[in-house]
């Protein structure tokens, strides 16, 4: 007969397994040359539950799905994200500034530590009131973010941060390692991992750096939400092909389809390389039927 522990030591993996999906989320890196990509993060099955944009308001292409959306004050620029938040429905999260820490160069938002405050307490704090949790800002994974970080929460007295947006481009031992450090500086907050990934990397180490970290991240208890970098195509990714969850005809690769919970289908990320193949295979061919024209003509 099975001892009562020993069961529920045996049952406790599969229920796991389906509460672990719920961290989810989508990271939206929209394509204007392929708006339609959307429709893949939504279509059933996902184990997608939120997303967020980068901006205030929601993508409305995905407005019809059961994600939830975060609103984000990007940067220091005026404009009216109280307001903005307040006119959506169901909200429960709210993100700070992306990478403030880091050059515009780069994709960061440059803001310093103080004004960075002035702005929470102007934009953000007030959310507080109606019941949002609101992230810090997200800094980049270095330690410069942390210094930032730190000095944000001095400057920000009487700020009410519930969790810690963290982003990391690396491998798997430096992932767990930034988490502890983050764990050991904000013990009594809970992390997000908004963006995420092994940037540059061939496929298989990528494949596993993906699958360690999830299994990883979904076994935290003080991790509640985590994105993969990755929702575009392979061609026109900026953190190496391999990581991407599309290829470059917009086909789910395989680490598209696990993050989503459906079965790999063996899709590979590619560099554009076959596409343009074929462009300029047809080029020659509209060369041979001109040519062919022209000496006919004569
Ligand atoms: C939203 O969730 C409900 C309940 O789980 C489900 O029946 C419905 O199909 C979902 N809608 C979409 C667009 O995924
Ligand atoms: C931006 O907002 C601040 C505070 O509300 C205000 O003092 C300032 O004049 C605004 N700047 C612009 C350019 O509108
Ligand atoms: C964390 O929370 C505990 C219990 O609420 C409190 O005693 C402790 O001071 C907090 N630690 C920090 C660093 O805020
Ligand atoms: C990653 O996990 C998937 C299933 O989720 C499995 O099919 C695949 O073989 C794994 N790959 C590696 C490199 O661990």
């Amino acid at each position: 007969m099975f001892p009562i522990p020993l069961l529920l030591l045996l049952l406790t993996p599969t229920i796991l397994a389906q509460t672990a999906s719920s961290k989810r989320g989508l990271v939206v890196v929209p394509s204007s040359d392929h708006p339609e990509d959307d429709s893949i993060w939504i279509t059933p099955p996902t184990t997608l539950t939120w997303y967020y944009n980068y901006g205030s308001r929601p993508t409305s292409s995905l407005s019809s799905s059961n994600l939830s959306f975060v609103p984000m004050l990007w940067g220091d620029h005026n404009n009216t994200f109280v307001e903005d938040v307040r006119g959506q429905n169901d909200v429960k999260w709210v993100l700070g500034f992306n990478e403030p820490d880091m050059g515009s160069n780069v994709g960061g938002s440059n803001i310093r530590p103080g004004r960075a405050a002035e702005l929470w307490k102007r934009d953000i704090e007030p959310l507080k009131g109606d019941g949002k949790d609101l992230g810090a800002p997200g800094v980049s994974g270095s330690s410069v973010g942390m210094r930032w970080l730190k000095e944000f929460f001095e400057e920000c007295d009487g700020c009410s941060v519930d969790f810690i947006p963290i982003h990391w481009y690396g491998n798997f031992e430096g992932l767990a390692s930034h988490i502890g450090e983050v764990r050991a500086t904000f013990p009594n907050k809970t992390i997000w991992i908004t963006e995420f990934g092994w940037a540059d990397q061939p496929l298989a180490p990528t494949q596993s750096f993906f699958n360690t970290t999830l299994k990883y991240l979904d076994r935290l208890d003080y991790i509640t939400h985590y994105s993969w970098f990755g929702s575009f195509r392979s061609d026109v990714s900026n953190v190496g092909p391999n990581g991407a969850m599309l290829n470059s005809d917009g086909e789910v690769t395989d680490i598209g389809a696990w993050y989503l919970g459906r079965q790999g289908e063996g899709v590979k990320p590619d560099n554009g390389n076959s596409a343009a193949r074929v462009r300029r295979g047809d080029w020659v061919l509209w060369g041979i039927v001109y040519f062919i024209i022209g000496v006919w003509a004569l």
